[in-house]
């Protein structure tokens, strides 16, 4: 293996120029650096949302230099305590809870906020932000559909605002080297693309309506989606609720969705999609189905993806390969992407495994191990609040990845109907049904504007 091992001095320079090239910021944002208000040394956050997601957050970026977190906001006080203890512990200054957003965002001295709650909150949050003149770290899955993102990428070109997508592959060297290795045309001409996200699971169980807990601002946690009574299910895994969440599509496969398309240059919207599945190992009645299996039409290839809860010999990276030199074993690896071009076959997996390129037999012809990418991810963000650069998974990068989960979502929940969709006006061609699940409906206090 290792005398066809990848020259990686050779794909790292690429990719350093690639990188390089990506913090250019060519275009809108460049225009924005001399008017924007950025941070020019010191970096103010705000958290928000103070789950694991964020502990993870408010650990990177707390240690990065001339970064302080002055506010954590939570609507649970049961949830923020261990972050504000690290944080006091780490910038010497403790930040302050707080449990609406909206105090952060009227705050002169905070430069960018990190969001980090469900789903339901990620669009209204970010456009509040954006209004605020704050920048934003939202994570994945950046919206709840269609419209939604189109409404952050308007509101960060209004507002001349960075806002970075916790897709964290794209900060990867590893998905740089990939994408110039395809680019490169040794795969050949690339026919398909097979997504997994195959993952372990359990029988889902509804519970019933209970009295909130104590501390919890239920409604202030429901925010945007329809208003329901306390349901401990709803709160504690909001996962498999269409009001929350696209289900495991969206939470783990948009990871890999995203890195592909990555991987592939970053084509527009497929010509259409078609989403079929359902509960099929523990039948529960779950909303998002326990499995699903998409076709996505790229005119010139297809992607595919499986995904679902329901496969426990299947397995995420372990540790050994997302931190370390191990490969993983490719066919129970649950979260892969096999590209399969019409010369060789590309083994690409997220969160720092990296790839490996096999031909007849097995032969690996070359490959890229990578490493976790958080730690360039997070830098990445805090550079550009400083020099007003375009970031690695600026929002408009984002958007299509997060519509190929809405997309098959939709798919699915209009009948499992093939549906066909126009790039250009980010609409179905043929059903009215699909076209209403574009944009969900909001509560009265939590509307995005139609002008942002
Ligand atoms: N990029 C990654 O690798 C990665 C990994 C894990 C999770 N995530 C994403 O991070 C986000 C959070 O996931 P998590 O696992 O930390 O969830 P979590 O449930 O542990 O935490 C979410 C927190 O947000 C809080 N919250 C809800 N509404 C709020 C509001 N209006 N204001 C302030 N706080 C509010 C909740 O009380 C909760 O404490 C999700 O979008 C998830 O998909 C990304």
């Amino acid at each position: 293996m290792n005398s066809h091992r990848l020259n990686r001095r050779r794909f790292l320079g690429t990719s350093g120029r690639m990188t390089a090239a990506l913090a250019t910021g060519t275009g809108w944002l460049a225009s924005w650096a001399a008017q924007a208000q950025g941070a020019n040394n010191k970096v103010v956050l705000a958290l928000i949302g103070a789950g694991g997601r964020a502990a993870a957050h408010a650990s990177g970026m707390s240690k990065l230099p001339g970064v302080e977190f002055k506010y954590v906001c939570d609507v649970w006080t049961e949830r923020g305590g261990g972050i504000v203890n690290e944080l006091a512990a780490t910038q010497g200054r403790a930040p302050r809870r707080i449990s609406n957003m909206r105090v952060a965002f009227e705050d002169p001295d905070v430069n960018a906020v990190v969001i980090a709650t469900p789903e339901h909150w990620h669009a209204l949050a970010t456009v509040w932000a954006c209004q605020a003149g704050k920048d934003v770290y939202v994570e994945k899955n950046p919206s709840m559909s269609v419209w939604e993102g189109r409404k952050m990428i308007e509101a960060a070109r209004k507002y001349g605002r960075i806002v970075q997508v916790g897709f964290q592959n794209r900060s990867g060297p590893y998905a740089a080297t990939a994408r110039d290795y395809i680019a490169s045309g040794k795969l050949g001409r690339i026919v398909h693309v097979k997504v997994y996200n195959l993952l372990d699971g359990a029988r889902w169980e509804p519970v019933p309506d209970a009295p909130a807990p104590a501390g919890l601002d239920w409604d202030a946690w429901l925010g945007p989606a329809p208003e329901v009574p306390y349901n401990p299910g709803r709160h504690r895994d909001w996962h498999p609720y269409w009001a929350y969440k696209g289900g495991t599509l969206a939470d783990d496969a948009s990871h890999q969705l995203d890195l592909a398309r990555m991987a592939l240059g970053d084509p527009g919207h497929p010509k259409s999609v078609l989403c079929v599945g359902g509960n099929h190992a523990f039948q529960s009645q779950r909303e998002v189905p326990e499995f699903q299996c998409i076709t996505y039409d790229y005119g010139d290839f297809t992607m595919t993806c499986e995904s679902g809860n329901a496969t426990g010999y299947m397995r995420k990276f372990p540790g050994e390969v997302r931190y370390g030199d191990k490969w993983p074993h490719w066919p129970t690896s649950a979260t892969r992407i096999e590209i399969y071009g019409t010369k060789a076959l590309m083994y690409l997996g997220r969160h720092g495994c990296g790839w490996q390129v096999v031909v007849e037999g097995g032969k690996i012809l070359d490959q890229d191990k990578g490493y976790f990418p958080d730690k360039w991810h997070q830098p990445n963000f805090i550079d550009c609040v400083r020099s007003r650069k375009e970031p690695n998974a600026e929002i408009a990068k984002a958007h299509p990845s997060a519509c190929l989960v809405h997309l098959a979502n939709t798919s699915y929940r209009v009948g499992k109907r093939q549906l066909d969709f126009d790039a250009t006006t980010e609409r179905f061609t043929n059903s009215g049904d699909a076209n209403a699940l574009l944009r969900p409906a909001y509560r009265k206090q939590y509307r995005i504007p139609e002008v942002v």
